[in-house]
């Protein structure tokens, strides 16, 4: 997709359709329009849209009128979901090129990006695999028209455009079904990716986990058919910062969830291809990471298996040990992810990650607790979650905190083993992450639990069905904006 930043006269700008935000106070409707405010045709709501043919003085072909809501809390997250629904609105028209209408006092980098980012998300439709493409057509061009504004705003464009693509990429790998991504092709797809960004490239083979003894892992890994892979993504800064922080990213890459030997349900099954979403945040985001060169260290480490179930596979009551040391009695084989994120999680920290950010489509206990808006969010370190809620909210991407507490840990006793790797029913992922803080140990540590938002089960006005690629642009404004 062509996309630019224009400085010149919107009336000048010829487009198959130019987008113009209409706020509830204040409207921007072109002359002679009016009326239809007045006859409350249009409010200026969110996701509100007009779209205006042969408007005069205009050398657009339409003017589409998009709602953005409340002018005075209007926030750049609130452009980036307006421009991907005027973006899907257009292209279910057929109308390829866009340009947007930037006013004066959103002139800003900040607004550029989410604007950028806008296009290119509301532009990604997952139809590889379909022969007949004739539905989508696809955005051609996407022009920001700025009457003023700084000589900063170019890299605004430049970042929306790095992080809306890799947010793109991980949605993509996502939507994969898990025929043809398996933890091989992952891998394959993470070194692609690294040589051509420059990013240090490396993969443990089974043989290799075996050696270093990654028990839980390998456990959960030996009823595929699949060899497993341990992606590991590195990110090293020209002129690092002072301090020794190095950011530990790590993804859970379950390239098929049946449950193992503790079957699922055939219901819904098929939606397990996705159990992979927290690897693709990792990938996608160090993709991002190598192209904007943050001043810190970071190290992207995606455990990837499938969990299958057949002769070989590990059973209820096995018992495995960890790379750390640690025993487990795997009472569900359902529970997988938090048996390959444990050895995940101390390699991380072999590799000397001083900070821990783990993602994963971990439990259905936090689709029942949060639904689909909210990613759970666990810490043991109120600095570090101090400097991620600084990046989630700047990107729009919602979390709510769940408490962690040793009360909680008594649910994961076992009689055999140090823990199990179940808590019960009640208040499943907290139990699930307390499981994990037990890998986490003392360095500073965030989990994550994707398995309500890294999923749209039916498109949005903003957003095509499938993967979301949640967490993309959190981890990257993480390490980006890293100050001591
Ligand atoms: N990948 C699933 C989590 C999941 C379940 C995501 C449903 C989205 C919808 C995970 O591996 C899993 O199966 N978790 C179990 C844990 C249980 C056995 C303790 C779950 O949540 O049911
Ligand atoms: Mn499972
Ligand atoms: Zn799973």
């Amino acid at each position: 997709m062509e996309l630019t930043l224009d400085r010149k006269s919107p009336f000048e700008v010829q487009a198959d359709a130019l987008i113009v935000l209409e706020f509830e106070e204040q409207s921007s409707l072109p002359k002679g329009y009016e009326p239809m405010r007045e006859a409350g045709e249009l409010k200026g709501k969110l996701k509100e849209f007009a779209l205006l043919h042969h408007v005069p003085g205009y050398k657009a072909h339409r003017i589409l009128v998009a709602g953005a809501g409340m002018k005075k809390s209007f926030h750049s997250s609130d452009l980036r979901t307006v421009i991907a629904a005027s973006v899907r609105f257009l292209k279910a028209r057929h109308l390829g090129k866009a340009s947007l209408v930037l006013p004066e006092d959103l002139s800003t980098p900040e607004h550029v990006s989410a604007a950028s980012e806008g296009a290119i998300l509301g532009d990604f439709e997952c139809d590889r695999l379909k022969s007949d493409h004739a539905e989508d057509t696809p955005l051609a061009s996407f022009h920001i028209v700025v009457d003023g504004g700084g000589d900063d705003l170019e890299a605004g464009l430049k970042r929306g455009r790095i992080l809306a693509e890799s947010q793109n990429f991980a949605r993509a790998l996502g939507n994969e079904p898990a025929n043809l991504l398996t933890p091989t092709i992952l891998a394959d797809r993470a070194q692609a990716m690294a040589r051509e960004t420059g990013l240090g490239f490396e993969v443990l083979d089974e043989a290799r986990m075996r050696e270093l003894g990654m028990g839980a892992l390998l456990g959960v890994s030996q009823g595929s058919a699949e060899p497993p892979a341990m992606i590991v993504l590195r990110y090293e800064p020209k002129h690092p910062a002072a301090g020794k922080p190095k950011l530990g990213l790590v993804g859970k890459g379950v390239t098929f969830d049946t449950g193992g030997i503790s079957i699922k349900p055939a219901d819904k099954m098929d939606q397990m291809k996705f159990d992979m979403c927290g690897a693709a945040a990792v990938i996608g985001a160090m993709r991002a990471i190598a192209l904007l060169e943050p001043s810190i260290p970071v190290i992207g480490v995606c455990p990837s298996v499938e969990n299958m179930l057949g002769p070989k596979a590990q059973r209820p009551g096995d018992i495995v040990t960890s790379l750390s040391g640690k025993t487990i009695e795997v009472l569900n084989t359902d529970a997988e992810g938090r048996l390959i994120l444990a050895d995940a999680l101390t390699y991380a920290q072999q590799l000397g990650c001083t900070h821990l950010v783990d993602a994963a489509t971990l439990t259905g206990a936090v689709v029942v607790a949060l639904g689909h808006h909210h990613t759970g969010m666990f810490s043991t370190d109120d600095a570090l979650l101090e400097r991620w809620k600084h990046a989630t909210e700047s990107e729009g991407e919602p979390m709510w905190r769940l408490p962690l507490g040793a009360e909680y840990r008594e649910q994961l006793k076992s009689g055999y083993a140090d823990m199990g790797n179940i808590g019960g029913r009640d208040g499943g992922a907290i139990t699930a992450a307390m499981f994990l803080k037990e890998f986490a140990g003392e360095t500073p540590w965030i989990h994550l639990d994707i398995a309500g938002t890294a999923w749209n089960e039916k498109s949005k006005p903003h957003m095509a069905e499938g993967g979301t690629g949640v967490l993309v642009r959190s981890f990257v404004t993480l390490a980006v904006n890293w100050r001591d």
